[in-house]
């Protein structure tokens, strides 16, 4: 069992959401007006400016009296240009690394979350077979330099997430609107995995890797046999088929008139832990329409994203993944809210779950999903996750928020 002070307490972030100065396939894809036909307007607009603010940011991570903290390398920054690395940007990297060490607060690197160079998607898509070479080559790179520092790596963010939203539903680039490439973009991604778990491992034998995957609880909108058998095959498809597959080194999928395939795969269940990134729960119904024959929505009460908030969901999905014998890292958790008393109380009755179900086994830590207000990537700066308040109108001045002071003296109390 982890003990309170081994335990990881940490937020979490992603570098594209925070840092700014950035221009990667999103910029790209809001600057073509892009994410307008699917009726999202964000505007990145320097994320949070933390490629500028990391230090006063670093200096406020130390005020919430974290342990650990979970952000992301930013592809495009290092690698611009096709094999041409930025040294400059590994150099910061490298300072920010060290002064979380200094701090006692325990990186936890993410190697690829959500976005990449402009150049990517028109040579090596996920698609291709190409793009496990490609990406390795990136991972690589950031693997040598930062593994004496870096014990705990999550290789992808939400690959599944992902994929969905790039080949699926065409709403992140490069915007294709297939289920097939979406399940051929999962497998090269989960390939890519091993290739940098290996590498990982051969560099650093001790460190800890992992793919910090989004879990959504599902039920039936009504006690009516054809939803509970959707609920089923949604789980199946959204929670457990990458889990699985890591099992069974087979990837397989059936979705009646939707999407049938099989793969073997070989992963050879090499993952140390699952991140788990768990925010809500769904409900499922059958509908009438030939496109897609079935709805999928959230109950009250909702936050500001339409999310329903469910702690009791945590539970459900700890459950769920603790059938595959691997730690776990709950890697994300947190709510879009400008109610400080919702947060509050959001924390708080996921931590509940998290203290009474972790005792006697391998979970590992929680982050709160996020540090600080962020962009988020269809809605933009509206929606705020942030435990630190960010104010987007006035040289991105940063605030702790009540939430942020509660975490801190939560773990100020765990953790003596
Ligand atoms: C992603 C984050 C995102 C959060 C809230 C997760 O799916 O990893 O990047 O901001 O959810 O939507």
């Amino acid at each position: 069992m982890n003990k309170n002070k081994e335990f990881l307490f940490g937020v979490a972030t992603s570098a594209f959401q925070i840092e700014g100065n950035i221009e990667n396939d999103f910029t790209e894809w809001e600057k073509l007006e892009n994410f307008k036909n699917d009726f999202s307007d964000p505007k990145y607009e320097n994320g949070s400016n933390h490629w500028k603010l990391w230090e006063n940011d670093f200096e406020l991570l130390k005020k919430l009296n974290v342990n650990s903290y979970r952000f992301s390398i930013e592809w495009s920054r290092i690698e611009p240009i096709q094999n041409q690395f930025d040294e400059s940007a590994i150099s910061q990297y490298h300072k920010m690394i060290d002064r979380l060490l200094e701090y006692n607060i325990e990186p936890v690197i993410t190697i690829h979350h959500f976005t990449h160079p402009k150049w990517f998607h028109k040579f090596s898509p996920w698609t291709s077979k190409n793009s496990i070479e490609v990406f390795f080559n990136f991972a690589r790179k950031v693997i040598e330099e930062f593994s004496g520092k870096i014990k705990y790596w999550v290789t992808f963010n939400e690959p599944l997430v992902w994929a969905l939203a790039s080949y699926g539903e065409g709403k992140f680039p490069p915007g294709d609107h297939d289920l097939t490439k979406t399940m051929l973009a999962i497998e090269n991604i989960l390939l890519a995995h091993v290739k940098v778990f290996d590498f990982i491992k051969q560099k650093r034998p001790n460190a800890k890797v992992g793919i910090a995957k989004h879990f959504i609880v599902f039920k039936e909108g009504r006690d009516f046999f054809l939803d509970k058998k959707l609920s089923k095959r949604i789980n199946y498809f959204f929670n457990t088929m990458i889990l699985e597959a890591f099992r069974s080194n087979l990837l397989t999928i059936y979705f009646p008139l939707l999407l049938n395939y099989t793969s073997i795969i070989e992963l050879n269940n090499k993952i140390d832990f699952w991140g788990v990134n768990y925010y809500y729960r769904l409900h499922t119904k059958i509908i009438i329409n030939y496109k897609v024959p079935f709805r999928l929505y959230a109950k009250k009460p909702m936050t500001d994203m339409g999310w329903e908030v469910y702690p009791k969901g945590l539970k459900k999905i700890l459950k769920l993944v603790a059938n595959y014998g691997k730690d776990i890292i709950i890697t994300e958790n947190g709510i879009a809210t400008n109610d400080e008393k919702l947060r509050i109380k959001f924390i708080k009755k996921h931590l509940k779950i998290v203290t009474k179900y972790r005792k006697g086994k391998n979970i590992l830590g929680y982050f709160y999903w996020s540090f600080i207000d962020n962009y988020e990537w269809l809605e933009g700066k509206s929606k705020r996750f942030g435990l630190v308040h960010v104010n987007y109108t006035n040289g991105f001045k940063r605030k702790i928020k009540p939430s942020g002071k509660f975490f801190a003296n939560y773990i100020k109390k765990m953790i003596k």
